[in-house]
């Protein structure tokens, strides 16, 4: 297997993933996509596309591309760090089928970048460049989490592009983009598993939107990155789950910049499965110089809150119809709970 690795993968952990891959990505020869494919398990989607979009289909293009951009950098990052024996990163006994399972994720993600930009280019428009990249992990238990909160934002996320692709017209593009759901909703499933959950979290997965993907991803991009000028999309200022509810506190205290907007009368507005988002006030806990923190009520037996919910801090309380509204009103951005 290590051999493999090193073949496909050029990065260090210290210095995060460098583009472009040894194996090519994100510009592939077809030699190099083929040996991609059998690691992938199967092949990069040929459907065929439609001649014409709309310019936000551009836009859900760009963002998924974006989206999987980031994915390929955390899973050979992982890969890497699961592989070349870096601290906290140590696999229990048992457990030798996560890595050719990271494997296979990270190899079906790059075919998804590889399709988006391909996509793209098909429309005319210029692909998405990798950038780098920092994630907030210093542990494999810390990974597992990380992508398990990321893809279920995507996952949610995903119902928002796919609903956006049904109104604009771009429904050529519907049937290639459900594939990826399901695929990327077979990966939470592991992640959950690997966490001790059961891996299907809901029968209704929470929605979200690409306003909130956005957000959540530019956090872990360089700034500088060129790349993310070109999607029209808004974003959002931070907000971080600073304690996290529990069965016996239903609070939930959450921290964001004092640096960034007006912050006088913000609700907090909690986003989960296919129900109206729910609005509740905050309470100032502290305010320092630079770090406001406050506490809301966090109604999850009241609202059977359950799964993913997302957080966002709005200017105005609603009510919302649902994670589009919501993002309308978004000053502070997106927080997840997975419960
Ligand atoms: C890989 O390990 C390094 C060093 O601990 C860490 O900084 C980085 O966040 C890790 N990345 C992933 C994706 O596990």
């Amino acid at each position: 297997m290590s051999l493999i690795l090193h073949a496909l993968l050029f990065t260090c952990a210290a210095c995060g993933v460098l583009f472009p891959l040894k194996d090519g990505f994100p510009d592939p020869s077809p030699l190099q996509l083929l040996s991609v494919g059998s690691h992938s398990l199967g092949t990069l989607s040929s459907g065929s596309l439609p001649a014409t979009i709309s310019t936000e289909g551009i836009t859900n293009l760009q963002l998924l591309a974006f989206n999987e951009m980031v994915a390929v950098a955390f899973f050979s990052e992982l890969v890497a760090n699961l592989t070349e024996g870096i601290e906290g990163f140590n696999l229990l006994p048992g457990q030798d089928h996560v890595v050719p399972a990271i494997v296979a994720t990270l190899q079906q993600e790059e075919l998804h970048a590889v399709n988006a930009n391909a996509a793209l280019q098909h429309f005319g428009v210029n692909p998405m460049a990798p950038c780098t990249y920092t994630f907030p992990v210093a542990s494999v238990e810390d990974a597992i989490y990380w992508a398990s909160v990321v893809t279920a934002a995507v996952l949610g996320a995903q119902h928002g592009v796919i609903q956006n692709l049904a109104e604009n017209g771009d429904v050529g593009l519907v049937q290639g983009l459900v594939s990826i759901t399901g695929q990327e909703g077979e990966q939470e499933g592991f992640f959950r598993e690997l966490q001790g959950k059961i891996p299907n979290e809901l029968p209704f997965l929470t929605s979200s939107t690409r306003e909130f993907l956005f957000s959540a991803l530019r956090r872990v991009a360089d700034p500088l990155c060129a790349s993310l000028e070109g999607i029209s999309l808004p974003s959002f200022f931070p907000l971080d789950v600073a304690i996290f509810p529990d069965p016996n506190s239903p609070i939930i205290t959450l921290t964001y910049s004092a640096l960034e907007a007006d912050c006088s009368s913000l609700s907090v507005v909690y986003t989960n499965q296919q129900n109206p988002p729910i609005v509740k006030p905050i309470m100032f806990e502290s305010i320092t110089e630079d770090l406001i923190t406050v506490k809301a009520q966090f109604p999850q037996d009241e609202f059977s809150i359950n799964g993913l919910t997302i957080i966002a801090l709005t200017s105005q309380p609603g009510p919302f119809k649902d994670a589009s509204d919501v993002a309308k009103a978004t000053v502070f951005g997106p927080a997840f709970v997975i419960l």
